[in-house]
């Protein structure tokens, strides 16, 4: 898991050719498992195989200021009711099912609908209920050129993600060191996030790990960010023999005076 992480990239360039049957296929399989295995129920997956007709219908106005990602197929996250969790478990299963397409060697970018208006959204997904704000690109992707480095984003440092006790109150990595965390911290920073913003905020208190999403107030926070970190962080933690899952909290928001931060869940460990 912390191989893969580090290596795990969005990719945005697929090869002009369909996914093979028997792959669509296991693809279709594991989305209605994974449906199945999420108990709270708010959400599916659509697999779009006509992948040309959502691009001409979204070109210039899904993804980051209008740019589509062009691909052979799309799976729509429908978020079947408002609940808050329903999205984080929506995009938690969403990444769950990105490890499994990476498996099958295929590549994966998550696109933003957020611009879209929910009419064209309705009559190009043909959902009865839901609302679908997040699309995944999958195909083969292009062979990266090897003469050309490969582009990363950045991400920032874990003392700008892990707190003591409470939000800007630095914690010591020899403490994270000591109780075996120091590895997990270093690899959820891999995680993708919205507009690479990382907005993920985790506070150490005794033997409890929360996290919080930071936020500018003239913005929302974005609850896909964190049933993605979510996904990761329960995965890093199995991986160094803490089997355990979130717990959703629902504490009103911390102000600091620049930012908000919304508490999303707690994690014994
Ligand atoms: C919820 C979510 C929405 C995203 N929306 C878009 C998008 O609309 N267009 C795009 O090009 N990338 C999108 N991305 C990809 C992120 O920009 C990318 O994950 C981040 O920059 C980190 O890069 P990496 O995935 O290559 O590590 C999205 C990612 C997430 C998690």
């Amino acid at each position: 898991m912390n191989n893969f992480l580090k290596n795990r990239k969005s990719v945005r360039d697929f090869k002009d050719k369909k996914i093979r049957d028997e792959t669509l296929k296991k693809i279709k399989d594991y989305c209605a498992q994974l449906e199945e295995e999420n108990i709270q129920g708010g959400f599916q997956f659509i697999l779009f195989e006509n992948g040309e007709r959502i691009y001409k219908s979204l070109e210039g106005i899904g993804g980051y200021a209008g740019v589509m990602i062009k691909s052979p197929h799309y799976i729509a996250l429908n978020i079947k009711d408002n609940r808050e969790e329903s999205i984080i478990y929506g995009a938690y299963f969403m990444e769950k099912l990105i490890t499994k397409l990476t498996d099958l060697n295929i590549g994966s970018c998550w696109i933003g609908l957020k611009g879209v208006d929910e009419d064209t959204k309705k009559e190009l997904f043909q959902i009865s209920e839901g609302s679908v704000d997040y699309l995944l690109a999958i195909g083969y992707p292009v062979p990266k050129n090897p003469f050309v480095g490969d582009s990363t984003s950045s991400r920032i440092g874990v003392e700008d993600i892990v707190f003591k006790d409470e939000i800007g109150k630095s914690i010591n990595l020899d403490e994270l060191e000591s109780r075996g965390l120091d590895d997990l911290f270093y690899y959820i920073r891999f995680s993708p996030s919205s507009h690479n913003k990382q907005p993920w905020r985790f506070i150490l208190k005794d033997d409890r790990v929360i996290l919080l999403l930071a936020y500018s107030p003239d913005e929302k926070p974005n609850l896909a960010d964190a049933g993605i970190i979510m996904y990761y962080f329960e995965n890093l933690a199995k991986a160094i023999g803490i089997d355990n899952k979130w717990k959703l909290l629902n504490n009103p928001d911390y102000d600091d005076g620049e930012m908000k931060y919304k508490y999303i869940g707690e994690f014994g460990i």
